[in-house]
């Protein structure tokens, strides 16, 4: 019998560490939370890419009375991008969140069905998605990949 450790790390940066480029998309995610239509949780997550066109597209997530059918915000956003800019890489995903019941004053990080699909993206385009993820204020986490996040990911190399 053999122990085995994963081990994950990320960065953890204040506002004032961010570039530009950086402060730009994590502005325009939290723009795209204007953009959910979250009536039932209030739990409002906006979402915005940065492509290699240099293109920003947002997402946001969309509820339903019948719960089991609301889409997240990150497979509106890379479901945009893929099918507006099909030839495109996606560089970063942007992930910000505003909670109507409480202040958001930390990053949430994309549920597990998200950073399987986010890996889907990154095999598909043979290129790493960095992720930046903020709450509405606070400290940001930033990501090279998708992997830190998803150990022992399933993939297509399985079928
Ligand atoms: N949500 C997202 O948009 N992305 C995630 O990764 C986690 C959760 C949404 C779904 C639902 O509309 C609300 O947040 C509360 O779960």
């Amino acid at each position: 019998m053999k122990q085995i450790q994963l081990e994950t790390s990320f960065l953890s940066l204040d506002a004032s560490e961010l570039t530009p480029q950086e402060r730009t998309l994590l502005d325009q995610a939290l723009a795209a939370c204007d953009m959910a239509y979250a009536p039932y949780s209030g739990f409002k997550v906006g979402v915005a890419l940065l492509l290699d066109n240099r293109q920003i597209i947002q997402g946001a997530n969309q509820e339903n009375a019948a719960y089991p059918m609301c889409i997240c915000a990150e497979p509106v956003a890379l479901s945009r991008a893929k099918l507006q800019y099909p030839e495109a890489k996606i560089q970063w995903m942007a992930v910000r969140v505003k909670n109507e019941a409480k202040p958001a004053l930390e990053p949430a990080a994309p549920c597990g069905a998200c950073r399987q699909m986010i890996s889907e993206y990154e095999g598909r385009q043979e290129a790493p998605i960095g992720l930046l993820l903020q709450g509405q204020e606070g400290l940001v986490y930033k990501f090279e990949e998708i992997a830190p996040l998803l150990p022992l990911s399933f993939s297509g190399k399985f079928l």
